[in-house]
C-alpha cells in the first residue's frame, strides 16, 4: 500500500493495552495511561479483523506494543493468532522485559519473530530512578529474559532511550558477548519527552567511533550518520576500505541504523528520530489500544477503526448472512432488513477506512 508522499506502508504497530507495570519518567510517572475503560480495548478478535484487513492493503510485518503488552493476557496466543494471518511475513513484540521470562515458552510456541526490550540503562538505582518504585529489581530481571531469549534462539534487541549519563559501553556489553543489537533511540519530544533535555545520537556515535576506530556503518544512512558525527576523515576511510555494495546490512523492519563492531556478535544500532529523521522513509501506521489508526506517531490525524467495527451503519448487502457477532435490525429505505456487523461488509468498510486514512 502507497501512501500520498509514494512511501510503501507494509509495517503495523499494534498497540494492544495502555497499561504499563512501570512508570518510566518520559512515559507515563504518573500512570496517566492505563485509565481506559475496559469496554473501550479492543478485543483480540477485533485486531485480528483489522488486521487480516491490513493485509489484504499490503501490511507484511506487525509489532505488538503497549503500554506493556505482557500485563494483558493472552497475548503470547494473540501473536499466534496474528502469525497465522494470510500474508502476514513477521510478528515482533517490544516489551519492558519484565514479565517475559514467564511468558517465553508460550512466545515460542506462538512463533514470535524477533522481541526488543526497552532498557535505557543496565544500573539497578539509575534503572529505578527512571522507571519508578516498580522498577526495583527490573534492570537484573530484563537483562536476565533478553539473554534468556537469546538463548532460544529468538532475534533480541535492546532499545535504550539516550540520557544524560547513558552507560553506552556497559549497554553495548550485550552485543559483544551475545548475538543481541543494541540501540539507541533519541528521546523524542512527545509527551513528557519534551521535559528532557535534548539527546543526540551524532554524541554518542562519535564516542563509539573514538573508542572502536574499526567500526563499521552498515547501512549508507549508518555511513552518513558517522559523516556527521565523526567527520569526513572516519567516513572516508570507512568507505576506502570497504566497497559500498557491502553496506546494506538489514536488521528488522524498523528505522534504527546499525554499525558493526569487529568482533562483537550483536549490532549497535541508532534511532535517530530528531537529528537523523526518517518520515522520508516511513513504512509504518500505528494502531491504538481502542482501534484508532494513526497514520503518525507525532500527529493525531487517523481513522477512528472501533466505530466502523462497532457501530452498525449501513450495510450496502440486502440480507447478508453473519458469520458471527451481532446483528442489528435496522430500517434502509422502506425494507426492515439484518446489519451484519461482523460480516464480509463491515470488512470492505474497514478497508475502505483505512485506504482513506
Ligand atoms: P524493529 O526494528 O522492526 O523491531 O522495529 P522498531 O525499531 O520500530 O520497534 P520498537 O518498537 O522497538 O521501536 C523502537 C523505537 O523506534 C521507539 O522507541 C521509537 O522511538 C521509534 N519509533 C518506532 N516507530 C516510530 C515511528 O513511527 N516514528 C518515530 N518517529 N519513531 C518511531
Ligand atoms: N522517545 C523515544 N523513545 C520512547 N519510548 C517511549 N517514550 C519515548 C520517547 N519520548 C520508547 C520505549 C520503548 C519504545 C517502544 O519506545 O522506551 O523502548
Ligand atoms: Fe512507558 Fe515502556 Fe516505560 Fe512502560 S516500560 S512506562 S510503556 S516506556
Amino acid at each position: 500500500m502507497k501512501d500520498c508522499f509514494g512511501r510503501e506502508i507494509d509495517y503495523l504497530r499494534i498497540s494492544i493495552t495502555d497499561r504499563c507495570n512501570l512508570r518510566c519518567r518520559y512515559c507515563m510517572p504518573d500512570g496517566m495511561s492505563g485509565k481506559l475503560c475496559h469496554e473501550d480495548v479492543l478485543r483480540y478478535e477485533e485486531f485480528l479483523r483489522i488486521v487480516r484487513a491490513a493485509s489484504r492493503l499490503g501490511i507484511r510485518h506487525l509489532k505488538v506494543t503497549g503500554g506493556e503488552p505482557l500485563v494483558r493476557r493472552g497475548c503470547p496466543a494473540f501473536i499466534g493468532a496474528l502469525k497465522a494471518v494470510k500474508g502476514i511475513q513477521t510478528v515482533t513484540l517490544t516489551t519492558n522485559g519484565l514479565l517475559l521470562r514467564e511468558n517465553l515458552d508460550a512466545l515460542v510456541q506462538a512463533g514470535v519473530d524477533g522481541i526488543n526490550v526497552s532498557l535505557d540503562t543496565t544500573d539497578p538505582q539509575q534503572y529505578r530512578l527512571i522507571t519508578g518504585d516498580s522498577g526495583v529489581g527490573g534492570a537484573e530481571e530484563a537483562s536476565a529474559a533478553l539473554l534468556e531469549a537469546a538463548k532460544r534462539g529468538i532475534r533480541v534487541k535492546v532499545n535504550a532511550v539516550t540520557m544524560p549519563g547513558t552507560d553506552v559501553l556497559s549497554l553495548i556489553s550485550f552485543a559483544r558477548e551475545h548475538p543481541v543489537d543494541v540501540r539507541f533511540i533519541e528521546m523524542m519530544p512527545i509527551g513528557y519527552g519534551r521535559l528532557f533535555p535534548d539527546s543526540d545520537n551524532r554524541r554518542l556515535i562519535a564516542r563509539l567511533a573514538e573508542a572502536f576506530p574499526d567500526l563499521e556503518p552498515e547501512s549508507e544512512a549508518a555511513l552518513e550518520l558517522l559523516w556527521e558525527a565523526a567527520g569526513r576523515e572516519k567516513a572516508f576511510s570507512f568507505a576506502e576500505r570497504h566497497s559500498l555494495e557491502r553496506i546494506t546490512k538489514k536488521h528488522g523492519e524498523g528505522p534504527a541504523v546499525y554499525f558493526h563492531i569487529p568482533g562483537y556478535q550483536g549490532s549497535i544500532g541508532f534511532i535517530s528520530a530528531v537529528h537523523g529523521k526518517f518520515c522520508s522513509s516511513c513504512n509504518r501506521i500505528r494502531l491504538t489500544s481502542t482501534g484508532f489508526l494513526k497514520t503518525c506517531l507525532c500527529y493525531d490525524q487517523g481513522a477512528d477503526l472501533r466505530a466502523v467495527l462497532r457501530d452498525a451503519g449501513p450495510d450496502s448487502r440486502p440480507g447478508a448472512a453473519s458469520d458471527s457477532g451481532r446483528c442489528v435490525k435496522q430500517t434502509a429505505g422502506c425494507a426492515e432488513r439484518t446489519v451484519d456487523c461482523a460480516g464480509p461488509d463491515r470488512d470492505l468498510q474497514l478497508e475502505e477506512v483505512m485506504r482513506a486514512a
